[in-house]
């Protein structure tokens, strides 16, 4: 029996949208519901707790809306909450970390993968613990980059300023230790990675510059693509998808500022936005 419910996509903001992009890509005659809790946004420096609150939140509002399965489209809600979460709601919730972890271990061949996220996703150590029930024998580096998330935010996605700060973010894991990183695992200077996870909605914006910068030695991969994949299983073996050619519809909606989050989205997501329809404010925060 097919099902033409929509799928609920959660987010801390607007950063979701690049996985929301990458499913309508793959999955397009999927109906979505999209909720960004921007009223509560950023989540990376927030504690356990409150991400663990927030999300909970934002899913009892997608929950009511009749959807038939979630995306934690957010990798810091994913990697903090996703247990609590799957506790407490009967559909099927897919998170951004396990999708991503498996990318990466299917790509690294030197077996060192580096992993950049926010400050909340790279405390859980989800990353690092998903990499290494795929395959125990991959190093696993993973490091915070919060500074950006509010770049991005700006709209500041390529140019000097954006270079400086993806090139100082990246510094500990290329090997080039007098950067301010933080590294959990500081790397080796002996060792070198050949993957790195872009594991942060927002970081496949800056794809092109991070992949400029790594080098052609390094596989640049994010969780966006990877989470679209897994979606398609998820709804393949629970009998869930939607029959091909159907017409979708979306909904996109916010905690936040209605206008703020138009822009925002606009300004990174430009025509795509556009044309996935219409945007309510909803009742969570
Ligand atoms: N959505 C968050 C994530 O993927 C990034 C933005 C935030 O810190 O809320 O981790």
């Amino acid at each position: 029996m097919p099902d033409r419910r929509p799928i609920g996509f959660f987010d801390s903001g607007v950063g979701g949208l690049t996985v929301l992009r990458e499913v309508l890509r793959r999955l397009p005659a999927e109906s979505t519901v999209y909720l960004g809790d921007n009223a509560r946004a950023p989540y990376g420096p927030r504690s356990d707790e409150e991400v663990i609150r927030f999300s909970s939140e934002c899913l009892d509002e997608l929950a009511a809306r009749d959807v038939k399965a979630i995306v934690v489209a957010c990798n810091t809600a994913s990697a903090v909450a996703l247990a609590d979460l799957r506790r407490r709601y009967d559909v099927p919730i897919l998170g951004v970390v396990r999708p991503g972890a498996s990318a990466a271990v299917l790509t690294t061949r030197t077996r060192r993968v580096g992993v950049i996220a926010t400050q909340a996703t790279v405390r859980s150590h989800a990353y690092f613990q998903a990499i290494k029930d795929e395959d125990p024998f991959v190093e696993v580096y993973e490091h915070a980059t919060p500074d950006l998330v509010p770049m991005v935010e700006r709209g500041v996605i390529d140019g000097p300023e954006a270079e400086t700060a993806v090139r100082r973010s990246l510094a500990p894991l290329l090997g080039e230790r007098d950067g301010d990183g933080d590294s959990v695992f500081p790397l080796p200077a002996s060792a070198t990675i050949d993957t790195l996870l872009l594991g942060c909605t927002h970081y496949p914006l800056l794809a092109p510059l991070i992949a400029e910068v790594a080098g052609p030695r390094i596989a640049v991969i994010d969780s966006a693509t990877a989470t679209a994949s897994a979606l398609a299983h998820l709804l393949e073996v629970n009998g869930l998808a939607t029959p091909a050619g159907s017409e979708a519809s979306h909904t996109q909606l916010t905690t936040g500022d209605l206008a703020a989050f138009g822009r925002t989205a606009e300004r990174l997501f430009g025509s795509l936005f556009a044309s996935i329809g219409p945007i309510a404010v909803a009742g969570a925060a």
